[in-house]
This record gives C-alpha cells, structure tokens and sequence, in this order.
C-alpha cells in the first residue's frame, strides 16, 4: 500500500535561520514542481504577522539565488503564520485552527533539540497527532541519554514509520551515489574488506568560521554537529554490507547493523581544536572549551573490517571547503621491479563537494628502459549535480512517506553511542591558526599511516 500524502505541511522555527537557509527555497521548489499543493504553517515565536513571513520566504529565496515568481506566488498563497511561545497550550490551539481540515499533517520541527518534547507534548496535548508524520532536525539529542529519552517521547504520540528523522547528507546526490556506485558495480565487492583495504580517510573541511552561529556552536561542537551525523552517514554508506533489497527498511536495517558494529570511542581515539579567534565570537563563552574541529579514529567490530583503521575529521576555519574519502588500498606483497610502490599509490578517491569526483589512483610504468612506475589517477568528474537540493529531496519525501534516507531509532542510538564518551571537555582542545589544517595535535591519531593525513585541494 502507498503510503498516504501529507495533507499539511508544518514548520517550527519558521522566522529562524535554517528555514531562512534551507527550508524556504526547499518549499519553493515542492511547490514548483507541484509535490506540495497542500496548506504551508510556519510557526514561530518572534511575534511577526503572516506578511512579515512571506517577505521573509522572499528574502530567502532571493538570497538563494533559485527565485521564480510564479512558484513563489504560489507558496505565498499556500503560507499562513501561527505565532506563540511553544509552551503555551493556545499556541497549539491556534495551529489546529490553521490546519482546517487537515487530518494527516507533516511537521518540521526546525528548532532545538531541548524543544522537541515541549513541542511534540503540546501537539498531542491539542489531539494534533493522529494521522500526523513528524519531522525532526538534527541534532537528534545532544547524547546517547537524551537521545534515548526523546525516543522514548516520540514512541508515545507517533508510531516509528511517522518519525522522519534528517540529515541532509542522507540527501546529498554524491552520498547517495556512494551506495549506488558500490552496489552497481559488481567487481568493487570482493576488494571491498580487510583484505584490499589499508585505511579509509574521511575529511569534511569548510573554510569559514561559526559566523553568527556562536550560540549554537557553544550547545554543539564539530563532534555533535557533524560527526555524530553527516560524517557517520557518508561512512556507513561507504562501508555497509549490501542490503538485502533496495526498500527503506531493507536499507535502514544494513545502515543500523554496521553503526552497531562501530566500537565506541575512546578519549585516546579523539583529537579536538578550537581555531584561534572563537572565543570572540559573539555567544562563545571566553574560555569556552568547544571543539571546532575534530579528529577520530574508529575501528568496525565485523568480518569485513576488522583491523582497518577509519580516520575521520571535520574542522571549520580550514584551508578549504572540500568533503572527500580516500580509500587506501593495500600494497603488492613484493616489489617484483626493484621499485617501493608508495602507499598511496593504489586508492578510490571519492570527493563529495563541491565538485564530485570518483578518481582511482594506481601506479602505471613510465615510457623508458627502466620497469619504473608514477602515480595516476582515473577521474570521472563532474560539476555541480545537485538537481535539487538535500532540503528538497528529503522534505518531498517525508511529504510522501518515503523512510529510506531518515535515521531510525536504532541507527541513531548507534551513532550516539560510538560518541558518547568523547562529547564535552574530557579531552584537551588545542588552538590552531585559521587556514590551517587544525592542531598538529591530530597526527597522533594516524601515525600508523605512512602518509598521515591526506587534504583534499581547493
Ligand atoms: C550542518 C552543520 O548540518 O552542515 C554546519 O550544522 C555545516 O555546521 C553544514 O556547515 C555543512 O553542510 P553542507 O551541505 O554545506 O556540507
């Protein structure tokens, strides 16, 4: 049975950031493309009227440079404005009020975490959730406890095929192409372990700092706000056994099964850095502790990858702003021409943004007497491919019911688990220069390489 089309469409947080960012042109192009025809609520707390909103969705739209006036028209008319404080039951009321008729709602809840359960709370308070499908924003908690407990709230009101839990990497077009390359592609298989494989890095760089967003950056760190998350989606698509069928559940359940078998980290797996000039940060606390960059080795508890090391980071304030995976392949087990074939020499390269790119490095001989070899890479590139955005995607589907790139409450636990023990200022957290490639401090972590860390170009 198909499932059932939402018949509302709900944002929490519509005068905040992210809808600002990413939600609006999102609802824009639903509209477009007439996937979303159904009644747009935002809700919000700053006191705006319903005008001020859509201005606000102009200006967003605007700023992303995808604006058409026509689907523009078209959302504005769909728009309506619910404003009030979330603990306040007349808030819920007057959203049921906006609803009409309604009896399958979506809603986005594009707020903190620590409001989720007053929200979800005061929805069902209002006899809001029968029929409805919720939406929930990363980060999904701020530990493994709480993570735990917001389960266990949703579970009350909502049944687990309801509960759409996102991570817009789960909706990146090169993400998803890692699962559809590996699977696609029969002769990756059998190199695909412990065997072939020395060590995969994972390093997802942004050039710019926390901008305005000091007060969220305090309440996260690079470990809550993009490990714990974007970096073990692209990992577990990267290494997962394949799924028994293409369907939601068949994939939900190999993504879950691999982030069980990641072993939880230790303080010695974990190296964290602040760039210099964050505490100045307006919402940064003067001798604040946060990491804006973080470094992790982890290892995978299976038959597949036992012993192969996973090097993972992700930093703010880097030379560039690049996401990239390199997978090194094993040395041959003896040097037949006289020559040390350098480590690197055999990988799958695979950048993820901003370009995509799949480049497979070997060694080739070079033209002359002598069997001596140079390193070359095999690349498929190509420019931009986003044909919509993550926001787009993930949202349309959560519109239609499609689980199949929303975290299930297993795999989210998982996650939280793998990093539970490294969260908060057990470790030391080192300064680094900006545009650098974070504190000299990470070495450590990978000094069982020859090459340490790889950084992806510009
Ligand atoms: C967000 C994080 O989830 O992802 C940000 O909160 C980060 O800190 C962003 O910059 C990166 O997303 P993208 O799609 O630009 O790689």
């Amino acid at each position: 049975m198909q499932p059932q089309l939402s018949d509302a469409f709900v944002f929490f947080g519509a005068t905040g950031d992210l809808a600002y960012r990413q939600i609006f042109p999102a609802l824009q192009a639903l509209v477009r493309r007439e996937v979303l025809t159904a009644p747009i609520v935002g809700v919000g707390r700053s006191g705006w009227t319903r005008d001020q909103l859509i201005e606000r969705a102009r200006a967003s739209i605007k700023q992303s440079a995808h604006f058409d006036e026509a689907a523009f028209q078209k959302l504005a008319a769909l728009l309506r404005y619910v404003d009030g404080d979330y603990r306040d039951p007349a808030t819920f009321a007057r959203l049921r009020a906006a609803l009409g008729d309604a009896r399958a709602p979506l809603y986005y809840l594009a707020i903190p975490p620590s409001m989720f359960a007053t929200v979800v709370g005061g929805l069902a308070a209002a006899n809001s959730v029968t029929g409805a499908r919720v939406v929930l924003e990363k980060p999904f908690g701020r530990d493994l406890q709480s993570a735990r407990e917001l389960n266990a709230i949703l579970r009350r009101y909502f049944p687990e095929e309801s509960i759409f839990r996102i991570d817009h990497y789960l909706g990146k077009e090169a993400v998803q192409n890692i699962l559809y390359t590996r699977f696609s592609n029969a002769f990756l298989e059998p190199i695909w372990n412990r065997d072939h494989v020395r060590s995969v890095q994972i390093t997802m760089a942004e050039n710019f700092d926390v901008r305005s967003r000091g007060r969220f950056y305090e309440e996260a760190g690079a470990i809550r706000d993009v490990i714990q998350n974007h970096l073990l989606q692209v990992l577990s698509n990267l290494i997962m056994d394949p799924p028994l069928q293409g369907s939601a559940s068949a994939l939900r359940d190999e993504r879950a099964r691999l982030l069980r078998a990641i072993r939880p980290l230790t303080t010695r797996g974990v190296v964290r850095g602040q760039y210099q000039g964050y505490r100045q940060t307006p919402g940064v606390a003067e001798d604040s502790q946060v990491e804006t960059y973080a470094a992790v080795r982890l290892c995978v508890d299976n038959w597949r990858w036992a012993d192969v090391p996973f090097y993972l980071r992700a930093g703010k304030c880097l030379p560039v702003t690049a996401t990239e995976v390199l997978v090194e392949f094993r040395r041959p087990p003896s040097e037949l021409f006289g020559e040390l074939v350098p480590t690197l020499s055999s990988h799958l390269r695979l950048r993820l943004s901003p370009d995509v790119v799949i480049a497979l490095g070997l060694r080739v001989k070079v033209p002359g007497e002598h069997m001596a070899g140079e390193d070359v890479e095999l690349i498929v590139t190509r420019a931009p491919t986003e044909t919509m955005t993550p926001y787009e995607r993930l949202l349309g589907d959560a519109l239609r019911g499609d689980l199949s790139l929303f975290g299930r409450s297993d795999a989210i636990e998982a996650q939280w688990a793998i990093v539970d023990a490294v969260l908060g200022d057990g470790t030391p957290v080192y300064e680094y220069p900006c545009a650098s490639w974070g504190p000299h401090e990470a070495v450590r972590l990978i000094e069982d390489t020859d090459e340490g860390w790889i950084n992806p170009q510009g």
